[in-house]
């Protein structure tokens, strides 16, 4: 909000009182839709409207403390009172349940296990490093492998994140122009494989750090391959086309470019890279933050916690590309968060 007063200390209206405090329950939100998903309550309401005490029956929970979770998850559009003490569905709500085709129950998973980064914030703010590293000195990655669970809940948090978004990257870019992509960092490998779905006569390789890949050797299919490795020093797979998917935003500047430029390596001379990512808004626009979406800025903020990387703008992956061989040729918008930024080589 655009401040009204010349007076630093003047006594402001009660709505932005109230507007900074209900920005302080985000942690509520969140910890409210962990409770919804770690206690499968989506997936006890049925199609019909039902009483609390018919979920909390059906989840195994306490009815009085689920009307408590239920009736404040209504507040941000999970379930909606039907009335008589019954609860429906929402669109929101059905997002939580597991057997929704983009539920976002594994990423909703991520919250808990993972907020002790957020913790460490403080660590950030007077160093400017990442907090994860009061967590392990060697950063996120190795955070994650000394706790393997964490590892399995990223990862399935990455899955489930990407169902919405794959959804939305392939009505926005025609990937059938290619007959191989490489998909480096590519998780579990959600996207190539929904890539692959698309374009029947293409191939594909998966290539993520051995643990990663190891964990999905037996979900492959005839026309993918995996290769495990460390993308900073080991030989990229060859391909018409490179899917980065929220991978560059893990590094920082450095980092970046030399991921970059072992794709460049890898790559035919008419190869392309995609780069995924959210963007965040370019210009900065003072006095326009009502009209943007928090979420980048949020990604952005979370990144502080995670790693040494960030969210950027056009421009700044622009540089990035340039200093690494690659000619930004468009972006593609998404309808989602993400945008495609398609590059060709110098
Ligand atoms: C933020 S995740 C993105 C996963 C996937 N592209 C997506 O968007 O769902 C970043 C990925 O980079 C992988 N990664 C990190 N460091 C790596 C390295 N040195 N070599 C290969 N992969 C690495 C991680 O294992 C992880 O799967």
């Amino acid at each position: 909000m655009a401040e009204q007063s010349s007076s630093l200390t003047a006594p402001v209206a009660q709505s932005e009182l109230n507007g900074l405090l209900s920005l302080l329950e985000g942690c509520g939100i969140s910890r409210c839709a962990q409770l919804i998903t770690d206690f499968r309550i989506a997936d006890a309401l049925g199609d019909a409207p039902a009483t609390v005490a018919e979920v909390a029956a059906k989840a195994g929970v306490n009815a009085e403390a689920l009307l408590r979770v239920m009736r404040y998850a209504v507040t941000f559009g999970v379930f909606e009172d039907a009335g008589s003490g019954r609860f429906r569905h929402t669109t929101r709500s059905r997002l939580l349940r597991s057997d929704h085709p983009q539920s976002l129950q594994g990423y909703v998973r991520l919250v808990g296990p993972t907020w002790p980064l957020f913790e460490q914030l403080d660590h950030s703010l007077k160093t400017g490093r990442p907090a994860v590293e009061a967590l392990a000195a060697g950063g996120v990655w190795e955070w994650l492998s000394a706790h393997p669970h964490l590892a399995k809940v990223f990862d399935e948090a990455m899955t489930s994140k990407s169902r919405g978004d794959v959804a939305a990257l392939l009505t926005a870019y025609d990937f059938s122009q290619y007959r191989s992509f490489a998909d480096i960092g590519g998780g579990q490998g959600h996207l190539l494989r929904a890539v692959l779905d698309n374009v029947p006569d293409a191939t594909g390789t998966l290539f993520d750090q051995p643990i990663v890949v190891d964990s999905v050797r037996d979900r492959l299919g005839n026309r993918m391959s995996a290769v495990g490795g460390d993308f900073f020093k080991d030989a990229l797979p060859r391909a018409e086309a490179y899917l980065l998917m929220q991978v560059i935003h893990d590094w920082d500047d450095e980092h970046a470019v030399s991921i970059l430029r072992q794709v460049r390596s890898a790559a035919p001379p008419r190869g392309k890279v995609l780069l995924i990512e959210v963007l965040l808004p370019q210009p900065p626009q003072p006095g326009s933050e009502s009209a943007q979406p928090t979420w980048p800025a949020f990604l952005d903020f979370a990144m502080l916690a995670w790693s040494v990387g960030q969210e950027r703008t056009r421009g700044t992956y622009e540089k990035l590309l340039a200093a690494s061989g690659w000619r930004l040729e468009r972006v593609v918008p998404t309808g989602g968060f993400q945008s495609i930024l398609e590059a060709t080589q110098m």
